[in-house]
């Protein structure tokens, strides 16, 4: 099956399909410097969790060709790029340990190899995490998912999108329901676009019609990604996602929260503890450049929102299906 690719390393250079511009141009961009990769990341031409791991760690392939103090403080600035996906913050971290062991000699190699295994690790753990959870997921479900957790987001199959994509592989039937996800409509430009394109059956809605679209009992699951799971199963995602996991409840239908074990932080003990981004106004002031808010008005841009792991049906990662207590099987993880 043809999946979005949202990288690829090229030996001097990272290209980045920009996320920015989709759907209506594939546009590639090249990144050659830490400078760049940075920009990227903070501008969200790359994005999702998993993805700005992978894309962080070539970044520092890039910096190690000027030497061993380029790579540590490329680290610092990757590391603190965006603050709240984890994988961030730990694929940084593995870089910086090989950094730590290896040779002067050897050190952009043995970055590179480290580099390539964290990406060879994500992709794994997509194809695991869409194998359990789709015996979460009936034939003929409606299936809700929000923001982008898909290709586009991760590696080939991405996480919530994994079941979608492999269900379709084997021929059973998936009915999609992709929430806009506003203010930067992830949602919409990315997860529809990505599961349009690899044929998959995908209604787009926006975000304030979810609770009818549940009333009307057209979702039986929500499938959603994560960008940091605390110890006790509290989970950051994309804004609305809490929402969304309320009117689940009201409604008697499970939330699952698909990620890598890459997106688990033990050392964050509940949600309340897990930094949120805040972005820029013109984020919610603006659609696609285009302004349809009074100029100078008051606005709040969290990113990201908690949902308490009380709201959480399952967690699904690449090693398999918990459930409800968390902290111990977590601590396990
Ligand atoms: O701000 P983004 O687009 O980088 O947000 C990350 C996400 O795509 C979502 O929160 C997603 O559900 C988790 S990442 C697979």
């Amino acid at each position: 099956m043809a999946h979005s690719e949202p990288m690829r390393w090229e030996g001097d250079r990272i290209v980045i399909l920009d996320q920015r511009r989709l759907p209506q141009e594939r546009v590639e961009r090249a990144l050659c410097n830490v400078g760049d990769v940075v920009d990227a990341i903070v501008t969200m031409a790359v994005r999702g969790a998993p993805l700005i791991g992978i894309v962080a760690a070539y970044g520092l392939v890039l910096a190690a060709r000027h030497g061993r103090a380029s790579v540590l403080e490329a680290a610092h600035m990757l590391r603190t790029a965006r603050p709240t996906a984890v994988n961030l913050m730990r694929a940084v971290d593995r870089m910086r340990a090989i950094v730590a062991t290896a040779s002067d000699h050897a050190i952009v190699q043995a970055l590179e190899q480290e580099a390539h295994a964290i990406a060879q690790e994500e992709a794994r753990a997509n194809y695991a995490i869409g194998i359990w959870a789709l015996q979460l997921i009936r034939p003929e479900d409606g299936v809700l998912t929000h923001c982008n957790a898909g290709a586009l987001a991760t590696a080939p199959y991405g996480t919530a999108t994994a079941p979608m994509y492999i269900a379709h592989e084997q021929g059973r039937a998936v009915k999609v329901y992709a929430t806009e996800t506003r203010p930067v409509l992830q949602g919409a430009r990315l997860t529809a676009y990505e599961l349009a394109q690899a044929g998959i059956d995908v209604t787009l809605i926006t975000d304030s019609m979810v609770g009818t679209l549940m009333a009307q009992g057209k979702v039986h699951a929500v499938v959603v990604g994560a960008d940091r799971i605390a110890a006790n199963g509290d989970t950051a995602n994309k804004i609305g996602t809490y929402t969304i996991a309320v009117l689940a409840k009201a409604h008697n239908i499970p939330l699952y929260v698909t990620a890598p074990t890459s997106s688990i932080d033990a050392r964050t003990p509940t949600g309340a503890h897990i930094p949120i981004e805040e972005r820029d106004a013109s984020e919610v002031t603006t659609i696609q450049g285009t302004l349809v808010a009074p100029v100078g008005v008051h606005v709040y841009n969290p990113a990201f929102d908690i949902t308490p792991h009380h709201l959480i049906t399952a967690i699904v990662t690449e090693q398999g299906i918990i459930r409800a207590p968390y902290e111990d099987k977590i601590a396990r993880l």
